[in-house]
């Protein structure tokens, strides 16, 4: 079979390796993939002026190229493709493609409805309200903080805004500022015309990525991956911007079993019960951020697609055919596919280029020590670099790129993520060297 990856980042380079893995897989097209899919074996990419993926005319595009080229299954990595009906599209011309519809995809790309969603089906999640009206949600904003010792106030855009729709305010000055750009100065395009506020959680992240195979009118399925975690600030410590993610681990070594057997209780299973109640149809993956404390686990959010970095992480660790699981996604027998996990853990941390997240270098050749990254067993996803020729790859993103080690436990998959990383080197390079140990000092 031939398939079809749509998206250009890391997690679309785990993709195609784990899918070009697949005995069933002859060839894998990556639209419009990067210079790690390029060069990656079985794979190729397609060139980016085919049609934009997130565009009406870009999807049919490439529904045309699909059918032309014989592919059998597509799969979808970043959320805009979806939030604008690729699956839609894809499926009303008898395509098999993998995620959830435009109106399943809300639960991403409007806060507003997932929020709605999560309370009407009583997932556990932060207390929240939603505004249109900018002058209501600066009173909203007011009373938060006129107490004692008021706690921060989340504050979130209902629509997609690449990562920045969600601002921790700390005190209303903050609140207001944020309010004010996002609802009255349009900072975020239509995304920011509505806001939900939004109880801020203590605790400790946890990704967990699943799939989901729900069909109006028949009994769902949502199987879940093991625990992951992304180090989305900058620097060592959890300290400074947050970013697109600087590294992953998986599984995550504090999410206990009892946290586990909380979230399958309280967020997986009211998931999928809402799923069905309102008639969704959803044959794809979903993402469940968790904030967790006491083994208590509450939502902060849905995607409705791998994460990134995520990915780099946690496909390391399978141990099943992934276009098995695809076509048990589609054709309703998800409950019968066996999830199997390898022991062991992955440490993938992030290599970015020099002033990332701000204005970033770019056009800087990366030289790989390949006897000495195969000494740790580790590979490179690529997340933003581009081919030069069959041997050089270019940095073109602010991340540039994951390794990712495995090791028998968390501590030796840091140390061979580590020693990966010194066989990697563009000018300019820079990672956190405290990914999957975030509490402890940096080595
Ligand atoms: P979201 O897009 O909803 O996941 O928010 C992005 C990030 O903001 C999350 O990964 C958290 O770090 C943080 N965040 C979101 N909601 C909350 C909350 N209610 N309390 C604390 N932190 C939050
Ligand atoms: N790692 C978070 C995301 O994929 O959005």
């Amino acid at each position: 079979m031939k398939v079809l990856i749509i998206g250009s980042g890391g997690r679309e380079h785990a993709l195609a390796w784990k899918l070009a893995g697949s005995e069933q897989v002859e060839r894998v097209y990556v639209a419009p993939g990067n210079g790690g899919t390029a060069l990656e074996e079985k794979c190729e990419n397609v060139p980016a002026g085919l049609g934009d993926p997130a565009s009406e005319a870009g999807q049919e595009a490439l529904a045309g190229f699909v059918r032309q080229a014989g592919i059998g299954l597509t799969v979808v990595g970043p959320e805009v493709p979806l939030a604008e009906g690729i699956v839609d599209r894809f499926r009303a011309v008898g395509l098999a493609i993998v995620g959830p519809d435009k109106k399943a995809a809300r639960l991403e790309a409007s806060k507003v409805f997932s929020k709605a969603f999560m309370n009407k089906y009583g997932v556990r999640a932060a207390g929240s309200r939603d505004f249109i009206d900018p002058a209501k949600a600066l009173d909203h904003a007011k009373d938060h903080f006129s107490g004692p010792a008021p706690a921060p106030l989340v504050i979130k855009a209902d629509g997609l805004a690449a990562g920045k729709g969600v601002v921790i305010a700390a005190d209303l000055a903050e609140a207001e500022t944020c309010l004010s750009s996002f609802m009255k100065d349009g900072a975020l395009g239509a995304a920011g015309s509505s806001v939900v506020l939004e109880e801020f959680l203590e605790g400790k992240e946890v990704s967990v990525l699943a799939a989901v195979s729900v069909r109006p009118g028949s009994k769902g399925v949502i199987k879940p991956f093991v625990s992951a975690r992304d180090h989305k600030r900058r620097f060592d410590g959890a300290q400074g911007p947050n970013t697109g993610g600087m590294g992953s681990i998986a599984p995550v070594p504090d999410f206990t079993a009892a946290a586990q057997k909380d979230f399958e209780t309280a967020i997986l299973q009211t998931t999928l019960k809402g799923m069905e109640a309102e008639g969704m149809d959803y044959r794809g993956f979903i993402f469940f951020g968790l904030m967790v404390k006491n083994d208590r686990c509450s939502l902060l959010e849905y995607n409705v697609r791998l994460g990134d970095p995520e990915t780099q992480a946690v496909l390391p660790l399978s141990d099943f055919d992934f276009a098995g699981l695809c076509a048990a996604i589609l054709d309703n027998t998800l409950e019968k596919f066996p999830l199997t996990w390898k022991a062991g853990a992955v440490c993938a941390p992030v290599a970015v280029a020099d002033g990332y997240p701000g204005a970033y270098r770019k056009g800087d050749p990366i030289a790989v020590n390949e006897a000495a990254l195969a000494k740790t067993g580790a590979r490179l996803f690529i997340a933003g670099a581009e081919k030069v020729t069959d041997t050089v790859l270019r940095s073109s993103g602010g991340r540039v790129l994951a390794v990712s080690a495995w090791g028998a436990d968390a501590d030796q998959a840091w140390a061979r993520a580590y020693e990966a990383l010194g066989a990697v080197s563009f000018e300019g390079m820079a990672y956190r060297k405290d990914i999957g140990r975030e509490s402890t000092s940096s080595p």
